[in-house]
């Protein structure tokens, strides 16, 4: 095991951690997205790999992984996870067809590192899942949670800020926004736009990181707001319309670096 004082991200998932994967499961058709821009890679490197969300399982996968409660709920059967960080990658120069990093680049302690990490060993495209802060801000927990959505802004890096490193050189890098159905498996915040109810549950919010990282009494006064709103139907008034829409484009992006 790696011999690390502090845990690798904002995060310590050796606290946090249990229990993720009941909750953080990969969405099949956010996953036909991820593993379309991975093109014909046959082999992937999976980096911030967590417990193998949106690994694909039709080709070779070697996974990163520097938290050891989130390498324990890794699957039986799936990929090898290493005990590294993306910010040094024991890997040599292109060793893998394609690299990709869904939902983690906001935990890095150095993102320009991190990304420059993916180039070198990618001799193909560089494919992140990560979220547009920015655009995060339009959905509607911010008006319950304004502590946590602000403290985003921060956390988050910019998608401008991950398209300039990844486009270092010559490279093509293009952003896709990626719909959210509304049953989707995956328990990040967004994916309960249309059943707040969900939201209240603490397994669900102890799986989303911002909720996790923010001020516990803050996150209960603002939760406890969206129950009596829930209940007294101030909410479906505002919102919902949401209920019955079958996708949302919200904050989620697909970041895609080519070769
Ligand atoms: C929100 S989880 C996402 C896991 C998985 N990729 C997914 O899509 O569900 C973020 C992961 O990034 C990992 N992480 C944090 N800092 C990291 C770093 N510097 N390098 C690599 N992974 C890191 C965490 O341990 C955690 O497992």
């Amino acid at each position: 095991m790696a011999n690390r004082e502090r845990p690798a991200g904002d995060v310590d998932y050796e606290q946090h951690g249990a229990g993720y994967a009941r909750v953080r499961r990969p969405d099949p058709r956010i996953a036909a997205r991820v593993h379309a821009a991975l093109g014909d890679a046959r082999t992937v490197v999976n980096v911030g790999a967590g417990a193998g969300s949106y690994e694909p399982a039709d080709r070779y996968v070697l996974a990163v992984e520097p938290s050891a409660a989130m390498r324990a709920q890794r699957p039986a059967g799936a990929a090898p996870a290493l005990d590294a960080t993306a910010e040094h990658l024991p890997f040599d120069d292109a060793a893998f067809d394609a690299a990709m990093a869904t939902v983690t680049v906001h935990q890095w302690r150095d993102v320009e590192q991190g990304l420059r990490e993916l180039r070198r060993v990618s001799r193909g495209p560089v494919v992140l899942l990560t979220f547009d802060a920015v655009a995060l801000q339009d959905f509607w927990l911010a008006e319950y949670l304004p502590h946590v959505f602000a403290a985003e802004l921060t956390r988050f890096p910019s998608i401008d800020r991950l398209v300039a490193c990844l486009g270092e050189g010559s490279a093509h890098v293009r952003v896709d926004p990626v719909a959210v159905p509304w049953d989707c498996v995956d328990g990040f915040g967004e994916a309960f736009y249309g059943r707040p109810e969900e939201l209240l549950r603490p397994e669900v919010r102890r799986a989303t990181s911002g909720i996790a990282l923010a001020d516990a009494d803050a996150a209960r006064r603002g939760l406890d707001r969206l129950a009596r709103d829930l209940a007294s139907g101030a909410w479906d008034e505002r919102h919902g319309h949401l209920r019955g829409l079958p996708e949302r484009v919200g904050a989620l992006r697909l970041v895609v670096a080519d070769a």
